[in-house]
């Protein structure tokens, strides 16, 4: 039953031609006449296709909560409306014919927690229309009355308040257009043409990549020294340990890691169109991964699905693509190598262990060593997953109790990274007396503590969700990076607000001690709630570029994690600007501050160890905005050489504030040099 109290009040009188008369002539009254006379509708929001609702979870129902119930607000029911789930975008289309747009708002009575806390908000051609500010569980539905004549795109929003998008069921409850001409309809956010903005790397050298460089002592040593420019190409060093030698063909760097100390090293290249040069210190000690990981993980494009095949597509494709030449280098398998107990794939069914309780990859892993071995060839190096828990997240055998062999096993096999995701660690847990932190703190420091003691170095990624603030002890417990929430996967359309909360642990971040807010999902991802084949990622082309620049400026690692196997122009020029790379790789490995400018606007403020600063500038609002900031807000004196770093373009010389014009979910970078 429909118990709207202010329905009563609602506009839905017919429209009567007299009304249109008072300020006319003759003529027009007689033209006027002659017209039909439209009645004013109801157009109720949930009769549009819904289907072109973005939310965080769920989709949104027609007369329905987003899981399918009743709508009901503190106990008011409704009839009509559109259940919703923060957060959530939904564009109509008016086209300047609806009169008025008229609901109640608030939080569904479904939902299962006092958490739920969401915004909703109106805006209409680029301005806000109404704000509802922060509705919670069991606040009465609020009223929505708000005039939308001559409005042309209107545009019906949900947030999460800010505290995250868990339990926010939203109800845009009798939520209808008052409307006396064309019905409006529901459509996609506008499309945007995929602006490639970086120019293509020119014949002549440029070498790219970390300017220092972790390794422990005596252990294997392998880098490709990431170069743009034409092939032949001749490498040569300055300043090489005689523990390592250059492959002046190839420009791949092998041998054993020279004992503890600083070395520095200068690398040059050359072709028939010029020559580079770049200095790389070596530091044998202690601390591995002194730069942000950068590479490529199977998972949001491939899934259960992954093969020895794919992998090594996956590193011919980071060389032939040039994705090598900008410092991507891990190739790393994530989660289904090993044998399940059951899988709808009879080649992934087996026996999870041999006589010795060795671990046995599955049958489409035939032969590690020869993978990883095919990997280094390249200069590339080898990533693998397990979990400190009886299965993986997907089911398959993980490491308990078995933490030591398969530490062992690793290192043999010549893998150089370990992601080590806690998945059915929990009811370990469980059953553990000890207090959380302890719990939480157990299975990183075995695995540690086992990766340490290997005769080479194997770079430990935590994957842990950010329980117990693994932030705050990532590192003390062996892990070069950590990630810090959930699956991105399931949060695509939440890149700002992942980000904002990732660059919360800012301080905690330092070479080797990574914050990872997951992996790059552009180009061709498989839908993570499906774990379906790769398709057209949901992104905007200026979301996309956002993605790339914010996690450049928070120095988080940087692992593309779609289909190498198409790769197109576009996804290679977001993933391979090398002075955007530069940003992620400098070698102060700071989190970019952020800097609030307006409700829907901030900046991202990353100190460079050359005295320099790159700065972000976004905008999350659904329309494009010119975003400026002031030298106060940026902490930054007198003139500013500023160079926009996706067009690789010299601004000119600046005082006193920077502004761009910023398109909808986008960013724009540069770097500023005292100048002039
Ligand atoms: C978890 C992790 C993901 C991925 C899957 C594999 O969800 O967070 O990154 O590794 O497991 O099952």
């Amino acid at each position: 039953m429909n118990t709207n109290a202010f329905r009563s009040s609602w506009n839905c009188r017919p429209r009567t031609v007299v009304r249109g008369l008072r300020a006319t002539g003759a003529l027009a009254l007689v033209a006027l006449a002659l017209l039909p006379v439209r009645a004013a509708e109801n157009v109720w929001l949930g009769s549009l296709d819904l289907s072109h609702v973005r939310q965080g979870w769920g989709q949104a129902q027609a007369d329905k909560t987003v899981t399918g119930k009743p709508l009901s607000i503190a106990g008011q029911k409704f009839e009509h409306g559109v259940g919703t789930h923060a957060s959530s975008t939904f564009w109509v289309e008016l086209g300047g014919s609806a009169d008025r747009f008229q609901a109640a708002v608030g939080v569904d009575d479904g939902t299962t927690s006092d958490k739920a806390s969401v915004t909703f908000k109106l805006a209409g051609d680029g301005r806000t229309l109404w704000e509802s500010g922060v509705m919670r569980r069991g606040q009465p539905a609020k009223p929505v009355d708000v005039e939308v004549k001559g409005i042309k795109s209107l545009v019906l929003l949900v947030g999460d308040a800010g505290d995250g998008t868990d339990f926010d069921h939203a109800d845009w409850a009798d939520a209808r257009f008052i409307v006396s001409g064309a019905k409006p309809q529901a459509v996609s956010a506008p499309a945007e043409p995929a602006v490639i903005l970086t120019p293509k790397p020119g014949p002549a050298p440029r070498i790219n990549g970390p300017l220092i460089y972790g390794c422990r002592p005596g252990h294997p040593f392998l880098y490709r020294i990431p170069t743009q420019g034409e092939r032949p190409m001749m490498w040569s060093a300055d300043g090489l340990p005689a523990t390592l030698k250059l492959d002046p063909a190839s420009g791949i760097v092998t041998g054993t890691a020279p004992d503890r100390g600083e070395y520095e090293v200068v690398f040059n290249a050359r072709n028939r169109h010029g020559s580079a040069k770049r200095m790389f210190k070596i530091v044998a000690g202690d601390t591995l991964a002194l730069t942000p990981t950068m590479g490529w993980n199977h998972w949001y494009a491939h899934y259960d699905r992954i093969t020895d095949k794919l992998v090594r597509e996956a590193a011919d494709v980071m060389v032939s693509s040039g994705m090598a030449d900008v410092g991507y280098q891990y190739v790393s398998i994530d989660d289904c190598w090993m044998n399940a107990e059951k899988n709808a794939d009879p080649l992934r069914v087996g026996p999870l262990r041999d006589a010795q309780g060795n671990i046995i990859p599955n049958r489409h892993f035939p032969d590690m060593p020869a993978l990883t071995a095919y990997i280094h060839a390249k200069g590339l190096k080898a990533g693998i997953y397990t979990s400190p828990g009886p299965r993986t997240c997907g089911g398959f055998a993980g490491a308990w109790q078995h933490e030591a062999q398969d530490a062992a096993r690793f290192a043999t096999w010549g893998f150089d990274l370990l992601k080590y995701d806690w998945c059915s660690y929990g009811e370990i847990a469980e059953k553990d007396p000890d207090p959380e932190l302890v719990k939480f703190k157990k299975p990183y420091i075995l695995m540690g503590g086992l990766l340490q003691q290997q005769p080479r170095d194997i770079v430990l990624n935590l994957c842990q969700y950010g329980m117990g603030e693994v932030w705050k002890w990532g590192a003390e417990v062996g892990g070069q990076s950590w990630r810090t929430a959930g699956d991105l996967g399931f949060e695509l359309n939440r890149i700002f607000e992942v980000a904002l909360k990732n660059a919360e642990h800012r301080d905690w971040q330092k070479p080797g001690a990574w914050n990872d807010p997951d992996y790059i999902q552009i180009g061709l991802i498989g839908n993570a709630r499906g774990m379906g084949e790769p398709m057209p990622c949901p992104l905007t082309p200026s979301e996309q570029y956002a993605f790339m620049s914010l996690w450049c400026l928070m120095a988080s690692p940087l692992f593309y994690s779609g289909d190498m196997g198409r790769l197109d122009e576009f996804t290679i020029n977001v993933l391979c600007n090398p002075e955007l790379i530069e940003v992620n790789q400098d070698p102060l490995g700071q989190c970019a501050r952020v800097v609030p400018l307006g409700a829907e606007t901030f900046a991202m403020v990353k100190d460079m160890a050359d005295g320099s600063k790159a700065i972000g500038l976004f905008n999350r609002s659904e329309f494009p905005a010119k975003v400026t900031a002031t030298w106060v807000q940026l902490g930054l004196k007198g003139s500013q050489r500023v160079r926009d770093l996706w067009r690789e373009k010299e601004l000119g010389n600046m005082s006193g504030e920077y502004g761009a014009d910023v398109p909808r979910h986008g960013g724009v970078v540069v770097r500023m040099w005292p100048g002039p």
